[in-house]
């Protein structure tokens, strides 16, 4: 049976919402009750089914209203893709591992049909039914790599590797967690990571970036990240600081449940096969409090996260306004004196 996509939007009336189905199958991302930075990298390889790992690319009932999102921000502000000029390989590369993925895990939804270069692609969702020849740019209405990212859920960065270091060339940035393309297209590894507090002491990205120049092809790997959002508001970029921004100061002991969404990234990273680029899909989920605690580990563990949380962290992570006011809401759901079984 095929998703079925909810009519719905991620801001002016924020009619977001996640179906029961979809609460039991958020990516909770902590397996402790303290989080701290770490080199928390597996392979990506696919999970249970029913949860967000059941295909390496995750389709779900959002899709069609956050390409609709996505068509927003670029008609607003197009430097949100962008692709220097060696970088146009890469982005065929994507489009072929795109469409071969989500035809793959939802044949109902996506077809994709090759004679030689001559591809066809069909994405019913959509209503899309294109005809081109692969690595001809001047037979697709985008570049290749904005063509399918406008038809794929989560943000994009395509890595160069040169040098033993990976360079942000390209990417698809419209639902990030308050950073920008803009600003960092161009930059290594460690220059896009510096206003992360912590991690370089700990060595984390030195490690991580030995990691990632080492993936192989067909052997992606995979990390989630978190931070919390006002509203289910996709797009908290910079450049809309102003339209979000505020919304931190907004939370009060009556509308936290409503107001305040956990926000997860299953971040994965994959060699591309002609460009020997690395693409970085960061898969973005959102869960308000109201749904998160209809699963009480959920609710108990959140809070003693939250609570003991690092302040350096919960500071990067745009926290610092409204966490008493969370920490005391989630403190009801949590007996403190039990501990917490793992999960
Ligand atoms: C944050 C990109 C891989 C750990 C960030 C930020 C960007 C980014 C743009 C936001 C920085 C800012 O505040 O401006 C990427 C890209 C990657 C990648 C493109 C793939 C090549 C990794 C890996 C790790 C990692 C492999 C660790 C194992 C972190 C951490 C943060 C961060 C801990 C802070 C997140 C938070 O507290 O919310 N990354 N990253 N990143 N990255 Fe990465």
């Amino acid at each position: 049976m095929g998703i079925t996509f909810r009519k719905e939007t991620f801001r002016d009336d924020y009619t977001f919402r996640n179906s029961p189905e979809h609460i039991r199958r958020f990516p909770f991302p902590f397996n402790e009750d303290a989080y701290m930075y770490a080199v928390n990298i597996e392979p990506h390889v696919v999970g249970p089914k029913g949860s967000v790992l059941e295909n390496l690319i995750d389709v779900d009932e959002h899709y069609v209203a956050e390409m609709q999102d996505r068509a927003l921000v670029l008609a607003e502000d197009p430097l949100r893709c962008q692709s220097l000029p060696h970088m146009t390989l890469a982005g065929w590369d994507l489009l072929e591992l795109l469409m071969e993925q989500q035809a793959l895990g939802y044949p109902e939804h996506f077809t994709l049909e090759r004679n030689g270069d001559r591809w066809r692609w069909i994405n019913r969702p959509l209503g899309i039914d294109d005809t081109f020849t692969f690595g001809d740019t001047s037979t697709l209405p985008y570049g290749p790599m904005e063509y399918i990212t406008r038809q794929s859920q989560g943000d994009f960065c395509i890595l160069d590797q040169r040098d033993g270091n990976l360079w942000m060339d390209a990417g698809m940035v419209t639902t990030q967690a308050d950073w920008s393309l803009d600003f960092d297209i161009g930059m290594n590894f460690f220059e896009w990571h510096a206003p992360v507090p912590l991690a370089h002491e700990k060595g984390i990205f030195t490690r991580a970036l030995k990691f990632l120049t080492n993936i192989q092809q067909g052997k992606p790997a995979r990390r989630l990240n978190w931070t919390m959002t006002i509203n289910p508001r996709l797009d908290t970029s910079p450049e809309n600081y102003h339209k979000w921004g505020p919304d931190r100061a907004t939370v009060t002991p009556e509308n936290v449940g409503q107001k305040v969404h956990l926000r997860v990234e299953l971040q994965s990273f994959w060699r591309l096969p002609r460009s020997n680029a690395i693409v970085f899909p960061i898969r973005c989920y959102l869960i308000k409090m109201d749904e998160l605690v209809t699963q009480p580990k959920w609710a108990r563990r959140l809070h003693r996260v939250i609570r003991d949380l690092p302040e350096d962290l919960a500071t990067y992570k745009g926290l610092t306004r409204y966490r008493p006011t969370l920490v005391e809401w989630l403190s009801k759901l949590d007996d403190v004196s039990s501990t917490s079984p793992g999960f």
